[in-house]
C-alpha cells in the first residue's frame, strides 16, 4: 500500500499509525506471494491485528481530545472491521497461502485502510481544523 499526503489526517501521530498499518498489510501481502507456511502467515497477521487494535484506541484517544461529535458512529465502524476479520479468521485460519481466504483479506484490508481513511478519518482532520 502506498501512503500519500492525500491521507494524512493532519497529526502526526495517527498518520504514523496509518503508515505502520499500510506497511504491515504489505507484510502480510507479501507473504501470502513468498507462499511463506501457517506459521509464518499467522504470525504476521496477528501482528496486523494487534496493531489495529493499538491504534484504534490511539485514534479513539485523539477524537475524545478534539471532542469530535461523531465519536461513537467512527468507533462502531472500527469494531464492525474488526469482527469481520476475526470472524473470516477464525473460520479459516491461514492454513494455506494460496486460499482464496488469505487473498480476499489482504484485498478486503487494503480497500477498507484506503476508504475509511478517506472518508471517516478525514471527517476529524475537517472537524479538527474547523473548531
Ligand atoms: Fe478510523
Amino acid at each position: 500500500m502506498e501512503w500519500r499526503e492525500k491521507y494524512s489526517v493532519g497529526h502526526s501521530e495517527m498518520d504514523d499509525d496509518h503508515k505502520q498499518i499500510f506497511a504491515m498489510v504489505d507484510s502480510f501481502s507479501a507473504s501470502l506471494l513468498a507462499g511463506d507456511g501457517p506459521d509464518r502467515l499467522n504470525t504476521v497477521f496477528d501482528e496486523l491485528l494487534n496493531y489495529m487494535d493499538v491504534h484504534f484506541i490511539h485514534e479513539v484517544g485523539h477524537m475524545k481530545e478534539i471532542g469530535y461529535p461523531d465519536l461513537f458512529d467512527h468507533v462502531t465502524m472500527h469494531e464492525k472491521m474488526v469482527e469481520k476479520l476475526r470472524r473470516l479468521y477464525d473460520q479459516h485460519k491461514l492454513d494455506d497461502a494460496s486460499s482464496v481466504v488469505a487473498e480476499d483479506m489482504a484485498e478486503f484490508l487494503e480497500n477498507w485502510w484506503y476508504a475509511h481513511i478517506l472518508t471517516e478519518d478525514m471527517s476529524y482532520k475537517e472537524f479538527a481544523e474547523s473548531r
